[in-house]
């Protein structure tokens, strides 16, 4: 099937391509956790000092729960959208406090956490759980809309599910948070918003927006 071909093919980029970063050598859900909040509005390259310092500052749980929100807000200084900050600290005791300082496992106890919306329970579960949940982020929308030729608004609620279900469809149960990873790193590395590296993509072929000269124009956003 061609699903099967755009899978694998992503999973065996990755393999061979993605960056040796901090949070790729633990399968730590705290840890995940944090990259994963620090990445959401922030570059890899600024998040890779922060997520050192506070691996470094507070190793476990239980360190960042037994810290003053003051020393979080500290640390968190310059990363700005600090009720992320305040999130993880809120959830941390809450994990320490209610949950005998144990990670939730699933989807659907990680979604309850303060702060975590569907994309870092997908990439928690996914990542360190193996539960077959698809992420969907920017880097996401830009792969399929661009591959599959999709031009619903990513920015609407038709778009937002359409989209969600295709990777859903897409994800291979067998590992679940390398397939993740590799569709976000491929977006951020092939699958650019400018200056997409499309000449040796492997994906080329295949690609609809590739094939129709379409690139520039998707993902599509709608103005509101
Ligand atoms: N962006 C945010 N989290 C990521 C991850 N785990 N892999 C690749 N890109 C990401």
């Amino acid at each position: 099937i061609i699903n099967m071909k755009i899978s694998n093919l992503l999973i065996q980029w990755y393999l061979s391509n993605k960056r040796n970063l901090p949070w790729r050598k633990t399968l730590d859900p705290y840890k995940i956790w944090l990259s994963e909040i620090i990445l959401q509005q922030t570059r890899v390259d600024q998040g890779t000092a922060y997520y050192h310092k506070f691996t470094e500052n507070f190793p476990t749980v239980f360190d960042l729960a037994n810290a003053t929100e003051e020393e979080v807000l500290k640390l968190w200084q310059g990363l700005g959208y600090y009720s992320r900050a305040r999130n993880l600290h809120f959830s941390a005791k809450y994990i320490v406090n209610n949950l005998n300082g144990e990670f939730p496992s699933t989807y659907s106890e990680i979604i309850k956490l303060k702060g975590v919306g569907d994309y870092t329970a997908s990439a928690i579960a996914s990542i360190c759980f193996n539960e077959a949940t698809a992420v969907v982020d920017g880097n996401v929308y830009r792969v399929l809309a661009r591959y599959f030729g999709i031009s619903t608004a990513i920015n609407s609620t038709k778009g937002i599910k359409e989209f969600k279900n295709i990777a859903q469809e897409l994800i291979v149960a067998e590992q679940p948070g390398t397939f993740n990873q590799a569709i976000m790193e491929y977006g951020a590395r092939v699958c650019k918003p400018q200056n997409p590296i499309c000449d040796t993509c492997e994906l080329n072929n295949s690609c609809v927006a590739f094939g129709k000269n379409e690139i520039q124009n998707l993902p599509f956003k709608e103005k509101k």
